[in-house]
């Protein structure tokens, strides 16, 4: 389990406790926190997981593959940050991590 802040565009933020294994996407869906839209259902096909992480948590969330890569290049409001919430699995490293969810999935 790992403690995990999403913070929506707007600035309302949600404490969720994340079960490890899980992807953070699904995490935030059984959750049901708003700004994660996940249209494909976590196959990496659509983009419309997309979230920001806290820099000092980028290196917990583990690499970006190519097929991320080639998603996340399709979106314009990209940063150095981006990620894919359902190409993250939740580990217990991840406690106490802080995301930002994009204008775009509000
Ligand atoms: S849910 Fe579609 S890319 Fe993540």
């Amino acid at each position: 389990m790992a403690k995990i802040t999403l913070i929506e565009h707007g600035g309302q933020d949600h404490v969720i406790d994340a079960e490890t294994g899980k992807s953070l996407m699904q995490n935030a869906l059984d959750n049901l926190v708003p700004g994660i839209d996940a249209d494909c259902g976590g196959a990496c096909a659509c983009g419309t997981c997309h979230c920001f992480v806290g820099d000092e948590w980028l290196a917990a969330t583990g690499e970006v593959d190519a097929m991320e890569e080639a998603m996340l290049g399709m979106r314009p409001d990209r940063e150095a940050n981006s990620r894919l919430s359902c190409q993250i699995q939740v580990s217990d490293a991840m406690d106490g991590m802080v995301v930002r969810l994009p204008e775009f999935q509000m």
